[in-house]
């Protein structure tokens, strides 16, 4: 008999549809909340939505400060930049509106309001979590990707400004209150975020499903949402319209929910490359997931073949999926070969160093050498 007890945790309110963001005033006012921090990064902050967001909290006599200051890959100091502007304009609550990256860093800030030690002092992966012991401002998400699915998530993927290593800031506490998730806000995204965000959903998704941790409930919402993506993901990025941009949108939040599960060699894969050279982090799991899938392959060869019936694939055979991720990287203007995106030959080992060191790949169904990230590389090169 199997006396393991496992935790399994879903998220919270989830306002989907088009236009659910216009809800967000009249929800703050009912919480009492008037003085919201609105983070995000310095392209959103240009966009018309996000224009109309403030005009519409404005208009509602809410007092809005804006803090979009935000590395393309975040770091600590944003997050005590961003706190500093949350002190000094004594703001009640936090509203993160933009892609992963925007989202963790509001998160962070949430986060940092009221525990004021070192940031890194939180670390999960040091056992952190436990020093989060007060409370958080109110934490409010409006994705405007879809990708991450950070906007439904307990962690915070922050950098240190001089290694660029990633930390990971986790709690349940650091769950928003409620999601406004719309996906007219993403129907300007551009073919390329569109299809490198929408990779990543994808990754989580498969990954999350062949994780090691036994998990039905995320094993069944993983394989609907890899279904979702191969139904939407190519309309998405080559001919947008509302259905596959929700499509996308609902499908990385499912993501992400199935991702408590564990992720895999993909995203340790994937990591370095942001560290080492900035490499967005959706590009950079597209570039190498059909490499990760493929060694996956062999001693899971039934659970690969749910996923090729998930996909929608003619054979069901489970090996077709790893040439449908080649196709589809094609289709949608994904490069096949990681020197396609900047990538040299004398990166390797330093990639496969900082490969072997990230916190993903234990979950993955098979352990994962140094020489197989190596060689994982250089077979992507
Ligand atoms: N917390 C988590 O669980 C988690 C998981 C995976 C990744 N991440 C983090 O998320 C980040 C990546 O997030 P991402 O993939 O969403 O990318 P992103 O947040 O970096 O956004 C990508 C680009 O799209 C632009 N953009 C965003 N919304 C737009 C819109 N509606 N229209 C036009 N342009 C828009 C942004 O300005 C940015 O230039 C990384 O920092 C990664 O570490 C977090
Ligand atoms: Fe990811």
């Amino acid at each position: 008999m199997n006396t393991t007890i496992y935790q399994y945790n879903f998220p919270t309110t989830i306002r989907f549809g088009a236009g659910s963001s216009k809800e967000l005033g009249d929800y703050l006012i009912a919480q009492d909340l008037h003085r919201p921090l609105l983070v995000t990064d310095a392209q959103v902050a240009q966009l018309g939505f996000f224009k109309a967001i403030i005009q519409d909290l404005q208009n509602k006599h809410l007092s809005v400060k804006v803090f979009s200051d935000i590395h393309k890959n975040p770091v600590k100091s944003d997050v005590y930049r961003g706190t500093d502007l949350f002190d000094e304009e004594q703001r009640d609550s936090i509203v993160g509106i933009g892609g992963g990256a925007a989202i963790d860093v509001a998160r962070a800030i949430t986060l940092r309001v009221h525990h004021r030690d070192d940031l890194f002092k939180y670390d999960d992966l040091i056992g952190g979590d436990v020093y989060v012991t007060r409370e958080v401002p109110h934490f409010v998400t409006i994705p405007t990707t879809s990708g991450t699915g950070s906007e439904v998530g307990r962690s915070a993927i922050i950098a240190d400004d001089e290694t660029h290593q990633k930390k990971i800031l986790f709690s349940p506490k650091l769950l928003a209150k409620i999601v406004f998730a719309d996906p007219l806000l993403t129907m300007e995204l551009p073919p390329a975020i569109t299809a490198a965000t929408g990779m990543d959903a994808l990754t989580h998704n498969m990954e999350a499903y062949l994780a090691k941790m036994p998990h039905p409930i995320c094993e069944g919402i993983a394989l609907e949402g890899m279904s979702l993506i191969s139904k939407s993901i190519v309309n998405a990025v080559n001919h947008p319209d509302l259905e596959s941009r929700s499509q996308m949108l609902v499908a990385s939040m499912m993501g992400a929910i199935a991702f408590q599960k564990g992720l895999g060699v993909v995203h340790s894969l994937a990591h370095p490359l942001s560290s080492l050279l900035d490499t967005h982090h959706g590009l950079a799991n597209a570039v190498n997931i059909p490499y990760g899938m493929e060694f996956n392959y062999e001693g899971y060869e039934g659970k690969f073949k749910k996923m090729s019936q998930a996909l929608g694939l003619k054979e069901g055979s489970g090996r077709e999926v790893i040439d449908y991720l080649f196709e589809v990287n094609s289709k949608i203007n994904i490069p096949h070969r990681l020197r396609e995106i900047g990538v040299k030959d004398e990166h390797i080992e330093t990639l496969a160093d900082l490969a072997i060191a990230d916190f993903a790949h234990p979950n993955n169904p098979k352990p994962v050498s140094r020489q197989n990230f190596k060689e994982l590389y250089q077979k992507a090169f």
